[in-house]
């Protein structure tokens, strides 16, 4: 078969374990999952109301142009529907663009550690990855500037970052963008956009009006609770959203998630108090990381990554073993540490608690 050579080294997803296996594995009655920043709080009642309420033929496929959800969408953040592309998920957004843009002989910059889907879709196009290294949990965008040529197609930025939660503020960013040729595409990733609280993140409407060559990329998997619908948006300039449309799938937003990412944009007082509650359990987090001396990195986000300088398998598994799920940071390439998702006040007490644990019985031997 004549695969692609670089496809051949490329290993699979590998999602983690779900709270089932967990169950069974440990013989648990109750599991936590704090790895995939998912909300803990579901999602708003709206959703559950339209879904219930849904009663077209199955056999129809779904409206291909998104025309609800992009008029809602597009009303919302004040933009023409015509700026507005859906993917089935952002993960597809980013294979979209990769596609589009990403070949060999072309390079893309991209931050490391960062969302981990940059670099594999670049692979798989056969595109030089040019990855460079976070500063304190924060992009290195001088270094990024610097490592443009002539033959970069694309520069990813994550702001929050994952797994750091660290976010690019205003002046940082528009320094950046200066930098940046106006052909090479810069996609802002904002998985996360609203949990943020910072006064000094930059506006991302304003950015795209004043840089054409931007794109960036929201989801309804978030802070909306909606992951199991796959729903993620990019907005750019209105010429670069429509040459970037061709590569994408006829029909790729279901019709369900399409009611239920408009009904959970509708209820924007959800949103308001999950972000809200995010930041409390924060502060949960921060002063437990005070109280133990341990190092984290103040977050944007809903995750906190929690510098153990331990083995974070041996964590890992341990918190594991106690109904927690959580990231370790040796999958994400900051070994040593732990990412946990901000979870409910009880949820982070508890997992607060079997990382006491770990730390008092880590300490006798
Ligand atoms: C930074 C970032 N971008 C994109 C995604 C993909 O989100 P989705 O495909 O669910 O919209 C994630 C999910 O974890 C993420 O952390």
């Amino acid at each position: 078969m004549k695969w692609k050579e670089q496809i051949l080294s490329l290993k699979p997803y590998q999602p983690g374990r779900t709270t089932a296996e967990v169950k069974k594995v440990y013989g648990l009655g109750e599991v936590v999952k704090l790895a995939s920043n998912e909300n803990p709080f579901g999602s708003s009642e709206k959703v559950k109301e339209c879904i219930r309420e849904y009663a077209e033929s199955f056999a129809i496929y779904p409206d291909g142009y998104v025309t609800n959800l992009r008029k809602e969408l597009a009303d919302f953040l004040h933009l023409d529907e015509k700026q507005l592309i859906f993917g089935n998920g952002s993960d597809e957004i980013i294979m979209m663009i990769s596609r589009a843009m990403l070949e060999p002989g072309k390079n893309t910059v991209m931050p490391t550690p960062s969302f981990p889907q940059y670099r594999h879709n670049a692979v798989v196009e056969g595109a030089e990855v040019r990855e460079i290294e976070l500063v304190n949990g924060a992009h290195d965008l001088d270094k990024m500037a610097r490592a443009i040529d002539e033959n970069t197609a694309v520069v990813w930025l994550c702001s929050p970052n994952n797994p750091t939660g660290i976010h690019i503020t205003d002046v940082q960013l528009r320094g950046f963008l200066d930098r940046v040729p106006e052909e090479v595409l810069v996609v802002l990733d904002e998985a996360y956009y609203e949990y943020v609280t910072a006064d000094d993140y930059y506006n991302a409407l304003d950015i795209i009006k004043e840089y054409k060559n931007v794109i960036v990329l929201r989801t309804f998997s978030k802070v909306y609770g909606l992951a199991s619908f796959r729903v993620g948006y990019g907005f750019a300039d209105e010429a670069l959203a429509l040459q970037l449309d061709p590569v994408r799938e006829p029909f790729n937003i279901n019709s369900l998630a399409q009611k239920a990412a408009a009904a959970g944009l509708s209820d924007q007082s959800f949103i308001d108090q999950c972000r809200k509650a995010n930041k409390e359990g924060l502060e949960q987090f921060y002063a437990f990381c005070r109280e133990n001396g341990l190092d984290y990195y103040p977050s944007e986000a809903n995750f906190i990554l929690i510098d153990f300088k331990c083995d974070s398998n041996e964590l890992f598994e341990y918190l594991m073993s106690k109904g927690y799920i959580v990231r370790s940071g040796a999958a994400l390439g900051i070994p040593g540490t732990v990412r946990v998702t901000v979870g409910s006040k009880e949820q982070n007490e508890g997992v607060m608690n079997a990382m006491s644990s770990f730390l008092a019985e880590t300490v006798k031997r």
